[in-house]
């Protein structure tokens, strides 16, 4: 069966970016002029995505807002012949994007279970918001083009540091023999040490509907949240679950400094803003180093 349904969590209370995330979405933060989610809203339909459903909590009225039409908006700009940047507007007004609430933030695996009725019994994406990735071919369509060939639920891995392993999901394959490996186990931030392996999981998944089977146990977890992770370990034990290191330049966004470096890298990709920006942090960096120099001298 073709992957075309995907869903988009965004119910998350955003912690990690307050002040800012209470009263605005995390998603609907920009990355130079564009929210986050709609970097992910337009891979899902680069992949050949047909119908999305973004799960949305409390406060996040914003995201559907910004994928609805703005008749008055376009209205003026084509008035106005700015045909740029109403392009731009309405690059992501033509797919289906369908809402559900998840009424609290119970955790991941319960904001994918809210969306169970859409799903229904087919294969589905799942593309979280804190992981932007570019590549010619975009990561959700390597995936399912994994998919098509094994039939299996697949996660999107790529390789950390030692250092980096605590922070995420980590899968225990099999086998390390190429890209596709099959999953022996998962681990939901390993601690120091304990990580069986440097694959990370990253936002991206196509899964089977046999998960909703264990994700509707509700059992909690890690942080006391009901954790995907942990369904997609039982998942496992019923049917093979498949990695695959995928290929893609990957922008965290979901953490402060990951904001900030996905900011410069994106803002000199514009040649509008590239030459000023360069100019900018040279500048910046010559002060710093001066201001340091005349530091050191002092306390010699
Ligand atoms: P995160 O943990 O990264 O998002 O969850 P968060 O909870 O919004 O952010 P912090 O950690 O407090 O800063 C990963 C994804 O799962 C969604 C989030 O919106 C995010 O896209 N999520 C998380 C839900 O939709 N519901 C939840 O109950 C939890």
């Amino acid at each position: 069966m073709q992957v075309k349904k995907a869903i988009i969590p965004a119910a998350g209370l955003g912690t990690r970016f307050l002040p800012a995330t209470k009263a605005m979405p995390k998603e609907m933060l920009p990355i130079v002029d564009k929210p986050t989610i709609q970097y992910i809203v337009e891979e899902a339909i680069a992949s050949g995505i047909e119908d999305i459903i973004i799960v949305t909590g409390k406060g996040k009225r914003a995201i559907e807002d910004h994928f609805d039409h703005a008749f008055e908006l376009e209205d003026t700009l084509t008035k106005k012949g700015k045909f740029d940047i109403l392009d731009s507007v309405l690059k992501t007004s033509n797919v289906e994007i369908h809402y559900i609430r998840q009424k609290q933030p119970l955790g991941l695996g319960h904001a994918i279970w809210s969306a169970r009725k859409f799903i229904g019994d087919e294969p589905f994406a799942v593309l979280l918001g804190d992981d932007i990735v570019e590549n010619g071919e975009p990561c959700l369509a390597q995936l399912i083009n994994q998919y098509n060939q094994t039939a299996k639920s697949i996660i999107g891995v790529q390789k950390v540091s030692d250092e980096e392993t605590q922070r995420y999901g980590i899968i225990d394959p099999k086998l390390e023999s190429g890209k596709l490996m099959e999953v022996n186990d998962l681990v939901e931030k390993p601690s120091r040490g304990m990580s069986p392996s440097n694959y990370a999981i990253m936002g991206r998944y196509i899964l089977n509907p046999e998960i909703f089977n264990f994700l509707g146990e509700h059992k909690l977890g890690t942080g006391g949240e009901i954790q995907l992770t942990d369904a997609i370990q039982q998942l496992n034990k019923h049917q093979s679950v498949y990695a695959y290191e995928f290929e893609g330049k990957r922008f965290d966004v979901g953490e402060k400094f990951g904001f900030i470096e996905t900011t410069i890298e994106f803002a000199l990709k514009r040649p509008e803003l590239r030459e000023k920006l360069l100019d900018f942090l040279k500048k910046k960096i010559t002060e710093e180093e001066l201001e340091r120099s005349l530091l050191s001298n002092k306390l010699k």
